[in-house]
This record gives structure tokens, C-alpha cells and sequence, in this order.
């Protein structure tokens, strides 16, 4: 035997090594006889992050997928040609893209309602298929009865799915299994990675017959969640409750505070009605006065401690603008029609310290206010 291919097959024998956390399977193929088969089918990380995860939603079954975005593709696969999908008004921007791409390219139906309002669901097609929405929403963390949806859209159709996008709430605030919808999702880069670090989308199904659907599609798309990710994200649900009573607390004790901010017109915060939702985390909404507004990027340069990345829902604050980030792909018209301007901000709760938040935020405002004082200034009499 040469060592060119001794090398090759050199395995440590690891059979008592018993580690004391589930070490990162980072490889694509196990044996012939092996459970897991093949990485694009399942690999030990990915089957633990999902036993935790639907331990924490008391679902029946989980599915991790590769992002966000591919979890809801996935889920929209359900759908067949010509089928009747249900949006709410108020949704993430780049769902709502999607969902219109892929309505026009199956031939489905798709119906805008308002689902946040009795009168909304009153415009159900009667053959409606399928129903996603968010609750609290994206933006203006609107509510959303998931029971009374439920309810309505069974009496229409007892086969539709009840699709929530609970990304916002997270299964520690709410459980929308519970309350009637077939299927929870999640985008895990946000809340669950928890640290800016990992993507992931996660599908949470009690239905054993669309699991098995959606198990299937998952393997032909290619769309699970690489090892590596699963195992930062099964490390990150050690310190989710944690993570989440923190930025719950700390966005609690900021919300008079900002409502008192000569700043700010209004602050957006859901409803906490102790069932459905039983807390919030640390994702807020608020309106500048108009005569700021120009001045953004003076706002979110003087700040310290909130970054202005694409992320959010981390261990880090972070500010945002709806128009040009999250609904950025959607056009004028529409982001008008779901009531976005220039002067929505949205501000979210890292667990940094709250008096240095609240110092920051106000240093922030204050040097905003004082550019719309110099304009004023240089203004011809
Ligand atoms: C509510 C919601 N759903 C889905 C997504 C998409 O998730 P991802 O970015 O992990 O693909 C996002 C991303 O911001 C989101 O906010």
C-alpha cells in the first residue's frame, strides 16, 4: 500500500469519543446503510436544530432549509397551477415579490387582502388554497386573529393551508399551530441566529402528508440548511429564551421614552393580547417628523451603537428605512399602498445597555435636528 493512498483512508475511531455537544458533520455522503443517506436528504445537524426547534414549537415536525426566503419558495410548492393564494397587505418586501413572481408564473390567483380588519377577510375567494401572512406584521406590526383566519378560510376551503410567517413573534411569543394554521415558518437568520452570522429558514408542519410533500421538495430543490449553519443555529437556541427576554425588556422600557422624543410622531409597537402573543422582542416601528426626514443619513451616521445593515433581530441595535431597505424591491405605488414612506424607521433592540441606547438615540436626533436648523438658517428671508 503507497501512502498517496493511505491518506485517503485514514479515519480516527471516534466510537468513544463521546463529545459533549453534537459535533459539525461536514460532509455530504455517509455510508450505504447510514439513516441519514445524503446531506441533501438530512445530516445529523440539521437533525438535531430540528428537533429543537419543533420541541420549542410543540410541532409535530420540522424542516430546516437553507434561508428564509427558500422556506417560503418551498412552501408555495404546495400550490398547483391555477391554484387561489391569499396574501395579507402587510408583508415583507421581498415576500411580496415573490409571491406575486410566482402567482403569475403557476397562473394561481393572488388576492391582497387586508387580513388585519374583520371586513378583509370577508373578500376570501371562496376557492381560496392558500392563505400567508405575518402577525405582528412587516411593518406596522399590525395583528392578525390566526384562529379567526383559520376558521374562515376552512369554511371555505378545508383543504387551503393557513401559512404564518412567525419570524417577528418567534415560538417564544407565539405558536401559530395552536391556533389553527397548518404551517409556521421562520426566517432563522434573524432571531434564531440571533447574531448576524448564519442564514436559515425553518418550516414547522403537525400534517405528517405535507411534511412528507415538503420533505420531498426539500430534497429535490437542494434547498436544506448546510451542517454548518444548522450547528451554529442549534448553538444559538441554547441562549434564545435569554436573548429574547433581553431585547423584550429593553424594548419595553424604550417605548415611552421614544413616545416622549420630541422627534418622533409615532411608535409603532403590537398588540400583546397574553394568547396569541404573550410578548414581543425588540423590533420597533416609528415615524420621524417630516421636517427630519431629509435628514436621515445624518440620523443613522451619528449613531454609535445601531449598525445599518440588512440585518436585524441579532445581539446588536440596528436602524433601518422600510422605503430603501426591507420594501426596497417593491415599487413606489405599491410601498404608497401599504403605507410606506420615507419617514417609517425601524429600530431594533440589540442587548446592548439601555441607558447607552437611549443616550445614542437622543445624540442622534439631536444632530439630525440640527442640519434641518442650519437649512433653516441659509434659507433666503
Ligand atoms: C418576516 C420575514 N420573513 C422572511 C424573510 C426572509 O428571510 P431570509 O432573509 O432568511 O431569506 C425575512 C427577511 O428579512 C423577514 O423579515
Amino acid at each position: 500500500m503507497k501512502t498517496s493512498t493511505e491518506i485517503l483512508h485514514i479515519k480516527v475511531d471516534d466510537r468513544d469519543a463521546h463529545p459533549s455537544v453534537t459535533p459539525i458533520y461536514q460532509c455530504s455522503a455517509f455510508n450505504a446503510d447510514s439513516a441519514f443517506f445524503y446531506s441533501r436528504k438530512a445530516n445529523p445537524n440539521v437533525s438535531e436544530l430540528e428537533q429543537v426547534v419543533a420541541s420549542l414549537e410543540g410541532s409535530e415536525y420540522a424542516l430546516a432549509y437553507s434561508t428564509g426566503m427558500s422556506a417560503i419558495y418551498m412552501v408555495l410548492e404546495l400550490l398547483k397551477p391555477g391554484a387561489s393564494l391569499v396574501i395579507n397587505k402587510y408583508i415583507y418586501g421581498c415576500s411580496y415579490k415573490l409571491f406575486q413572481r410566482y402567482a403569475a408564473r403557476i397562473g394561481a390567483h393572488l388576492a391582497i387582502l387586508d387580513l388585519t380588519t374583520a371586513e378583509g377577510l370577508k373578500d376570501l375567494p371562496a376557492n381560496v388554497d392558500m392563505v400567508i401572512f405575518e402577525t405582528p406584521t412587516n411593518p406596522f406590526l399590525k395583528d392578525i386573529d390566526i384562529h379567526a383566519v383559520s376558521r374562515a378560510v376552512k369554511q371555505h376551503n378545508p383543504q387551503a393551508l393557513v401559512v404564518v410567517d412567525n419570524t417577528w413573534a418567534t415560538p417564544i411569543f407565539q405558536k401559530p399551530l395552536n391556533f389553527g394554521a397548518d404551517i409556521s415558518l421562520y426566517s432563522a437568520t434573524k432571531y434564531f441566529s440571533g447574531h448576524s452570522d448564519v442564514m436559515g429558514g425553518l418550516v414547522l408542519v403537525n400534517n405528517e402528508t405535507i411534511y412528507n410533500r415538503l420533505l420531498e421538495g426539500r430534497f429535490y430543490s437542494g434547498t436544506i440548511l448546510t451542517p454548518n449553519s444548522a450547528w451554529l443555529l442549534r448553538r444559538s437556541m441554547q441562549t434564545f429564551n435569554l436573548r429574547m427576554e433581553k431585547h423584550s425588556q429593553t424594548t419595553a422600557s424604550m417605548l415611552n421614552y421614544l413616545r416622549e422624543l420630541p422627534f418622533i410622531e409615532h411608535v409603532y409597537y403590537p398588540r400583546i393580547d397574553g394568547q396569541q402573543l404573550t410578548g414581543y422582542g425588540g423590533i420597533v416601528f416609528v415615524d420621524i417628523r417630516p421636517d427630519l426626514v431629509p435628514f436621515y443619513k445624518t440620523f443613522t451616521g451619528a449613531l454609535k451603537w445601531f449598525g445599518t445593515g440588512t440585518g436585524m433581530a441579532c445581539v446588536t441595535s440596528m436602524v433601518a428605512q422600510p422605503f430603501s431597505g426591507s420594501h426596497a424591491s417593491m415599487t413606489d405605488q405599491e410601498k404608497a399602498d401599504m403605507g410606506i414612506e420615507k419617514g417609517l424607521v425601524r429600530l431594533c433592540f440589540g442587548l446592548e445597555d439601555l441607558e447607552d441606547l437611549k443616550e445614542d438615540l437622543l445624540q442622534a436626533f439631536e444632530t439630525m435636528e440640527s442640519k434641518v436648523d442650519q437649512k433653516h438658517s441659509l434659507d433666503p428671508a
